[in-house]
């Protein structure tokens, strides 16, 4: 039976269609605000992080099972020793070419950078944020710059720019982490922490601040940085090591930058914010600067594992993960 459709007068006609586009609207904006909830920013429903949510038996045990809070976090004269165990699986990593002497090297290290129990300083009331700024491709279209710059510390990995990607990824820079071969000048406020995969490694990072002799590891290699050397510091390969067993749980050869850098901002962060992490849906990392493809699994990373700890991370309220945009 067709409906009758009563005849309305031309005001009541405009009347009508306005209030059924605003009813639309309403109802567009509703969702796309719920959209931007769970896709852009971060899922809402998970995190509960830092807002005296109480995860159940099962997650505290997940966390407390593999968080180890006495772990040695940065190098210095007192623990630059390594154990056994340590040492066996940071040579591990390294190749018959890279075989120096790390008792030799390490001495030489504190009298050229500072000396200290970095980061020793835990407390109810500390309230340090931190930002952990990955270099995914996520980021663009993201507008996140101001919620990045808003942290305490803003830790930026390898070669992730900031200059002509402010609006996504913001400008403070308090923490750069990087190894020779991602190396790049710093300003002298920063905080230059580098990752020694390798003892040459750690062979250049004392010829950069001295003889300037080292240009070439695998690869080639600056044979110096601007950098401030008394914010040099250095992290402890029994970190690495702990890493490995127990976040990634042995899998991959050694973790990725980025990864070491989130575990490592959750040990000296009291909040920690995680952006640019992630993958392209094909199974690539991308940067949100080039356009280099790295597949997520390779023989040195386990990137998948790594990106589903964090969600992990995520879900037990430990840190507050950002998807970003694409
Ligand atoms: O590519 P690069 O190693 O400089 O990126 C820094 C870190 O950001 C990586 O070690 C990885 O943990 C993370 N990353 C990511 N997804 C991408 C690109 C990088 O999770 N698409």
């Amino acid at each position: 039976m067709a409906m009758v459709l009563p005849k309305l007068k031309p005001y009541h006609r405009i009347a009508t269609l306005l209030l059924s586009s605003t009813i639309i609207l309403c109802l567009y904006f509703e969702n796309s605000g719920k959209l931007f909830n769970n896709n852009h920013r971060v899922s809402e429903i998970d995190a509960c992080v830092y807002r005296n949510c109480s995860p159940d038996q099962e997650r505290t045990d997940w966390f407390s099972a593999r968080y180890a809070p006495t772990v040695q976090l940065l190098l210095n004269s007192r623990n630059r020793a390594l154990r056994p165990d340590v040492w066996r699986w940071w040579r591990g990593l390294q190749k018959e070419l890279y075989f120096h002497n790390y008792t030799t090297v390490s001495r030489k290290l504190f009298p050229l950078f500072p000396d200290k129990n970095n980061y020793s300083d835990s407390h109810p009331n500390r309230g340090r944020t931190c930002a952990v700024v990955g270099n995914s491709g996520n980021l663009l279209g993201s507008h996140y710059g101001p919620l990045i710059d808003s942290k305490d510390f803003v830790m930026r990995i390898n070669k992730g720019p900031t200059k002509g990607f402010e609006v996504d990824v913001g400008s403070n820079t308090t923490h750069r982490i990087f190894y020779p071969e991602s190396a790049m000048d710093l300003d002298n406020s920063t905080h230059l922490v580098f990752f020694p995969f390798k003892i040459l490694d750690i062979e250049w990072l004392i010829s950069a601040f001295t003889t300037k002799d080292i240009n070439e590891t695998y690869t080639y290699v600056p044979s110096t940085i601007k950098a401030n050397k008394d914010k040099v510091m250095i992290l402890h390969p029994e970190f690495m090591k702990y890493v490995y067993k127990n976040w990634t749980e042995n899998h991959g050869r050694y973790p990725s930058t980025g990864f070491l850098t989130v575990i490592f901002a959750l040990h000296i962060c009291d909040e920690v914010h995680v952006f640019g992490f992630g993958a392209t849906k094909d199974g690539n990392w991308h940067h949100y600067f080039d356009q280099t493809l790295t597949p997520v699994a390779s023989e040195s990373h386990a990137g998948d594992y790594e990106y589903k700890t964090i969600i992990r991370l995520h879900r037990e309220n430990k840190l507050l993960m950002y998807k970003g945009w694409t």
